[in-house]
């Protein structure tokens, strides 16, 4: 019996106790209580050498990453002082004005949050794909093996004109891993839900792979941390199926 089969009401919580603390923790951190921090990195910033070197990953974080935070801010900010104006025409010009910045900051945001969880020092317990887990299963379903998937994301993902970037994605509507791309700072949406990132604006590899591409998109592999993807995986096969439990009741 699959997993998400094996998902009843009962069993959510015995099944799903890492899980469900992971969607709790990634919503807190995501919440809009006042202000948006610049999340702590979960390893040091020359942890991921030497595949992704510590230059990029200190500007990445602490320069990039923060310009969105800082920017994020400024714009909800701005929306708040205008929603709590009279609703003229010239108000809500002004608010649909703002859209773009929130969209593009807030994805930033978004984005970064993950991808920093997204990878782990290379040769760790958790750079290795977890044998017998549910990752590994879609994976070798949907793609024929790790080695498909990760020829499938690298093409994809480096077919990407401007900034952008390539995900591993869960399709909560069929239930299959997909691959797809966002441009600039978009986020992943419904129906699909991030389980890989991957960052191929070139701040994410320019000091080190200049413009090779694919040399950084190889590289990356070596550091990605698919104990978190098999993690997200399992929130996603239980998100869906208690989608279809109570999709089927109501029919
Ligand atoms: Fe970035």
């Amino acid at each position: 019996m699959s997993f998400a089969r094996a998902i009843t009401h009962n069993s959510v919580s015995r099944l799903s106790t890492t899980a469900a603390r992971n969607v709790v923790s990634r919503a807190a951190v995501m919440s809009f209580r006042g202000q948006h921090t610049l999340p702590e990195l979960p390893y040091a910033y020359d942890a991921l050498e030497p595949h992704i070197i510590k230059d990029i990953m200190e500007l990445h974080h602490k320069k990039h990453h923060q310009t969105y935070i800082t920017n994020l801010n400024a714009v909800e900010s701005t929306l708040s002082s205008l929603q709590a104006q009279p609703q003229t025409p010239s108000t809500v010009k002004e608010i649909i004005s703002l859209q773009p910045a929130v969209k593009f900051n807030g994805g930033g945001h978004i984005n970064h949050s993950l991808f920093w969880k997204n990878l782990t020092p290379a040769g760790s317990e958790q750079a290795k794909v977890v044998k017998g887990g549910e990752f590994e299963r879609l994976v070798e379903r949907d793609f024929g093996g790790v080695e498909g998937l990760k020829k499938e994301v690298n093409a994809k993902t480096a077919a990407i004109q401007g900034s952008g970037w390539g995900w591993v994605a869960y399709n909560k509507s069929n239930g299959k891993l997909e691959v797809v791309t966002t441009k600039d700072q978009d986020p992943v949406l419904a129906p699909h839900v991030p389980i890989i990132g991957i960052d191929i604006w070139e701040h994410a590899f320019y000091l080190q792979y200049k413009n090779v591409k694919p040399d950084y998109l190889n590289a990356i592999w070596n550091v990605i941390n698919f104990k978190e993807a098999e993690e997200r995986v399992k929130v996603s096969l239980i998100l869906r199926a208690l989608t279809l439990d109570e999709s089927s009741k109501a029919g």
